[in-house]
């Protein structure tokens, strides 16, 4: 186990380059699987969530080669085994993407139901509900979902919640069933975008991710692929907020700008300077404080929304805003467990169910603080770069899960960040 020690104070200042999305990389790898040959993945994060998933696909047959360079081959025509483990959900619980890739590839899947986690029971009833509208025999017998389709069929599906999982867990299965199948009321985030760039890339025929309505012509023989994966917009967003919560001028390159536009528009509301450009290759987003931000109020929400992966780090940039203001949580029923934390360095917050109100304070002190997931972990750490004092965050390992190379990165732009271990 480590601890990072920071200490707070240093403006944040120079230039960082954001890794690959995290949240496509989870999805994109297990629908590598669907082609049966090999498929070259490119710009993936090397983050332990990755290697997790590199390690089951390799426990189920496939040749997987991951490279330091965030280069991965995958080569599924190997795979023998259709199971995944409780042990392999509860160590990655994004690994339920391989109970649509194995059911539109192979017909069958035992895949153990995922738990809950620290920031709520995150059922998965609409992933079941959309793979048995395509013709899927899903029974739930001690904690596995055993799902088979002699043949699946396409079918309209009618997301009763947004969801991010369900839309990419359907849209896998549903490249493997004859027909079309329409997803309306579908998650519309970059990542569900991505992985539909990918299905048609290895030759599928997916229309409309991004928007309510995708459709997904099924039934076509889909081959290996090169593929770059999109920027993550969260570890993006993150940085934005803590070059603002430490009145600094951060140039955040290699981003896609709509991507985080509600991020942007909520930092200019505090009174931040967020500019765009590009430098030919890559597109940049510069994030300038020289005031203390303005308190402003936030409602997360599915994209194009607030983003619920970016309301723990902005809880933290409010501790210390000018004035008070609220996050209403739409999204988890319990992203709050950052909040005690945050009370312990001095902020003023008072949760009443799904609502957070802060009251911004002058400043925010030091103390021993405990992460209990991975973007609480973000939030923390945003918060001790901002206080008086050294700080000590334990449980980085939640951060080791989702941002690539987090404290080399702080540390490059002035943060006085170190990894000790325990
Ligand atoms: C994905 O989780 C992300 N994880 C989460 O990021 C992100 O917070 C979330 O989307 C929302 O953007 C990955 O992509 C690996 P959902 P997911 O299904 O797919 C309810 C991070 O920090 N729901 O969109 O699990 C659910 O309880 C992680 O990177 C059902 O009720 O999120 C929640 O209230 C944390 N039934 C809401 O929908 C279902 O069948 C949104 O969940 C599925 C979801």
């Amino acid at each position: 186990m480590a601890h990072y020690e920071i200490t707070g104070g240093n403006r944040l200042e120079g230039v960082v380059t954001i890794s690959g999305a995290k949240n496509a990389a989870l999805a994109i790898i297990p629908a590598a699987i669907l082609a049966g040959e090999s498929c070259l993945l490119e710009n993936l994060p090397t983050i332990e969530d990755v290697h997790i998933l590199e390690k089951i696909l390799r426990k189920m047959g496939a040749e997987v080669d991951f490279t330091p360079d965030g280069t991965m081959r995958v080569d599924a025509h190997g795979i023998h085994d259709h199971s995944v483990t409780f042990d392999m959900v509860s160590s990655l619980r994004a690994s339920y993407y391989l109970l649509g890739a194995l059911l539109g590839r192979y017909g069958h899947a035992q895949v153990a139901l995922p738990g809950g986690c620290a920031i709520g029971q995150r059922p998965i009833d609409q992933h079941i509900k959309g793979l048995r509208a395509l013709g899927a025999d899903i029974q739930i017998e001690g904690g596995i979902i055993h799902a088979n389709a002699k043949r699946l069929t396409g079918a309209e599906i009618y997301l009763d919640v947004v969801s991010v999982g369900a839309t990419i867990n359907i849209m896998l299965a549903a490249v493997g069933a004859e027909g079309q199948t329409v997803i309306a009321n579908a998650a519309k985030e970059p990542h569900v975008v991505d992985v539909a760039n990918f299905l048609n890339m290895m030759g599928a025929n997916v229309k409309g991710a991004g928007t309510d309505v995708i459709r997904i012509q099924g039934g076509r023989k889909l081959r290996g692929c090169t593929y770059a994966i999109i920027p993550d917009q969260i570890e993006a967003g993150t940085f934005m907020i803590a070059a603002a919560a430490t009145g600094g001028d951060v140039v955040i390159n290699n981003v896609i700008p709509p991507h985080l536009e509600a991020i942007s528009a909520k930092l200019m509301e505090s009174g931040v300077r967020v500019t765009e450009g590009d430098d030919g290759r890559e597109f940049f987003l510069r994030v300038t404080a020289d005031v203390r931000p303005r308190a402003v109020n936030i409602k997360t929400l599915p994209y194009p929304g607030f983003p619920t992966d970016l309301q723990q780090p902005m809880m933290a940039l409010l501790s210390a805003a000018e004035g008070s203001s609220f996050i209403v949580e739409n999204i988890f029923e319990e992203r709050f467990n950052h909040v005690p934390e945050l009370q312990r360095m001095g902020a003023e917050i008072h949760v009443n169910g799904r609502t957070a109100f802060i009251q911004g304070r002058p400043k925010l002190s030091a103390a021993s603080l405990y992460a209990s997931d991975l973007r609480a972990g973000a939030a923390l750490i945003v918060a001790a770069l901002m206080a008086e004092g050294t700080s000590r965050v334990h449980n980085i390992h939640f951060i080791d899960r989702g941002y690539e190379f987090f404290e080399q990165k702080l540390r490059a732009i002035g943060a006085n960040i170190k990894r000790v271990e325990d």
